[in-house]
C-alpha cells in the first residue's frame, strides 16, 4: 500500500495534554477546566481524572523512544495552556515552557518532527472564572499565549495548530455539557463557536508574528448521510452537516458563515471578525471518526433507530441515528473507511482550490485490548481500522485531494474524555496500575507499513 503515497507523505502519531500527561500539580502548572470537571461527582465515567493519566510528564523520553521505535516522521501533541500560564495570560511559567522544550528536543533528537496543538481543551480554570469561551476576551487570550509559545519553540515546530475541534468544544462543552466546562447552552453555544473561531485567526496571526510558519488546524469533519431519500430526512442531514461541519470550515476557508440565520446569532463585529478568521492556513488538518447518519425528528426507523444517549438540546431541526451494517469500535463508533474518502472529497470539491495542503490530523478506534499471558497484544481490529483509513486516504489522493500526511489517534492509551480510561485508543497499550507500555500488534504494524513507505 505505501507506494500509493507520496514519497513526503508524513507518518504521524498524536496525543494531547490532559490526556497523557498527568503532574497536574507539579511544575507550577495550574488548573484546567478538566481539573475541576472531572473533580465533579458523575460526570465521567468510574470517576476517572487526568491527574496522573499516563504519567508521560514524568516519562516523556520513553515515550518519544516508543515513538522512537515506531519510526515516525511526526508527533503531533499539545501544550498544556495551564503549564505555560497558570492563570491563562499575564505571568509565565517558566518550569512549563522547559517541559516542553526538553520533549521537543527530545523528539528532535530522534528525527521526529513536533506538531503542536495550542489548544486541546484544557482551558485554564481563570480564564473559564472570567468566561472562557463564552468571553470574546478568550481569543485574544490565545493569541497572547500563542505569541509566547511561538518565541519558544518556532524555530524547531514543523506544523502549528491553535485549536483542535472547535466543533466538539462547542457541542460537547457548551450546548449540552458533556464535557468541560459542562455549559448547557443548546443554540447559545454559537457564540461560543465563534469566539474559538476568532481565537484561532488571531492565533494564528500570532504565531506568524512570532516567526512560526506552517500553520493549520485540526478540525473534526463528518460526511453527513440522509436516514432515507425523504425529502424530510435530506433537509435534516443538511441542516446537520451545515451546523457541524461548514460552521466550523467555511469561515476559516471562505469568510463567511454558511447560512444568514448563523451569520445573524453572532456578534455586531462578525463581518471584521470573519476577515481574522479567514487568514489563509498552510495546511488545513482533518480528524475523522464516523460518519453521522440524520434524519428528521421523531422519524426513527429500523434501518435507522434514534441514537441513544445522545443529549441533545430540544427543537432541533435533525435526529442523529445508529448507523447499522458496519462493525463497529469499543465505543459503538460505526467502522466505514469510505468515509475518511469522502469527507477529503467533499472538502475539495467544496473549497476547490481555497482549500490548501491537508493533512489527516487524527483517525482511530478504541477496543477493550488487553496483554495476553505471552506478552502480546492482539489488536486486529486496530490494524483493519488504519489499514482501511489509510486505503481510503489513498483513494483520496488519486482523486485529486493533495493529502500530506496521516496522524494516527493515538500514540498511547489515555483519557479518553467523560469516557474516562475505559475506551483504548492507543497502538501502545497502558498499565495504568504500574504505567507499563506494551506495544500492540498494530504498532508493529504500523512500523512495518512506515518503512515499507520509506
Ligand atoms: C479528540 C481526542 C479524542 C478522540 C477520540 C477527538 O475528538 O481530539 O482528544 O480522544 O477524538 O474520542
Amino acid at each position: 500500500m505505501p507506494q500509493e503515497f507520496p514519497p513526503d507523505f508524513l507518518w504521524g502519531v498524536a496525543s494531547a495534554s490532559y490526556q497523557i500527561e498527568g503532574a497536574v500539580t507539579e511544575g507550577g502548572r495550574g488548573p484546567s477546566i478538566w481539573d475541576t470537571f472531572t473533580a465533579q461527582p458523575g460526570r465521567i465515567k468510574n470517576g476517572d481524572t487526568g491527574a496522573v493519566a499516563c504519567d508521560h510528564y514524568h516519562r516523556y523520553r520513553e515515550d518519544v523512544a516508543l515513538m522512537a521505535d515506531l519510526g515516525v516522521d511526526s508527533y503531533r501533541f499539545s501544550l498544556a495552556w495551564p503549564r505555560i500560564l497558570p492563570s491563562g495570560s499575564g505571568q509565565v511559567n517558566p518550569a512549563g515552557l522547559d517541559f516542553y522544550d526538553r520533549l521537543i528536543d527530545e523528539l528532535l533528537a530522534a528525527g521526529i518532527k513536533p506538531a503542536v496543538t495550542l489548544f486541546h481543551w484544557d482551558l485554564p480554570q481563570a480564564l473559564q472564572d472570567q468566561g472562557g469561551w463564552e468571553s470574546r476576551d478568550t481569543a485574544y487570550r490565545l493569541a497572547d499565549y500563542a505569541t509566547i509559545a511561538a518565541e519558544r519553540f518556532a524555530d524547531r515546530v514543523h506544523l502549528w495548530m491553535p485549536l483542535n475541534e472547535p466543533v466538539v468544544v462547542t457541542m460537547f462543552g457548551h450546548a449540552v455539557g458533556a464535557h468541560a466546562p459542562g455549559r448547557e447552552l443548546g443554540f447559545g453555544a454559537l457564540t461560543v463557536a465563534h469566539n474559538l473561531l476568532l481565537g484561532h485567526g488571531l492565533a494564528t496571526r500570532a504565531l506568524r508574528a512570532a516567526g512560526a510558519s506552517n500553520i493549520g488546524i485540526a478540525s473534526n469533519h463528518t460526511p453527513t448521510w440522509p436516514a432515507s431519500d425523504s425529502e424530510q430526512d435530506r433537509a435534516a442531514a443538511d441542516a446537520y452537516d451545515t451546523l457541524v461541519n461548514w460552521t466550523f470550515a467555511d469561515p476559516i476557508l471562505r469568510g463567511e458563515y454558511p447560512d444568514p440565520l448563523i451569520t445573524a446569532a453572532m456578534p455586531d463585529t462578525v463581518a471584521d471578525d470573519l476577515e481574522i478568521i479567514s487568514t489563509p492556513l498552510d495546511w488545513f488538518g482533518i480528524n475523522y471518526y464516523q460518519p453521522a447518519l440524520v434524519g428528521e425528528p421523531g422519524g426513527g426507523t429500523a434501518d435507522s433507530p434514534v441514537l441513544e444517549g445522545a443529549r441533545l438540546p430540544e427543537g432541533l431541526p435533525f435526529e442523529p441515528r445508529t448507523i447499522t451494517g458496519y462493525p463497529t469500535t469499543g465505543f459503538g463508533w460505526a467502522v466505514v473507511p469510505d468515509g475518511l474518502r469522502e469527507i477529503l472529497v467533499t472538502f475539495k470539491n467544496r473549497y476547490g482550490d481555497a482549500l490548501p495542503p491537508v493533512y489527516v490530523t487524527e483517525s482511530g478506534c478504541s477496543y477493550p485490548d488487553t496483554v495476553d499471558a505471552d506478552g502480546r497484544v492482539r489488536d486486529q481490529e486496530r490494524i483493519t481500522y488504519h489499514d482501511g483509513h489509510l486505503r481510503a486516504v489513498a483513494r483520496a489522493i488519486e482523486s485529486g485531494v493533495d493529502v500530506r500526511g496521516y496522524f494516527a489517534w493515538s500514540i498511547v492509551d489515555n483519557f479518553e474524555w467523560a469516557e474516562g480510561y475505559g475506551q483504548r485508543f492507543g497502538l501502545v497499550h497502558v498499565d495504568y496500575e504500574t504505567q507499563a507500555r506494551t506495544p500492540k500488534d498494530s504498532f508493529h504494524w504500523y512500523r512495518e507499513l512506515i518503512t515499507r513507505g520509506r
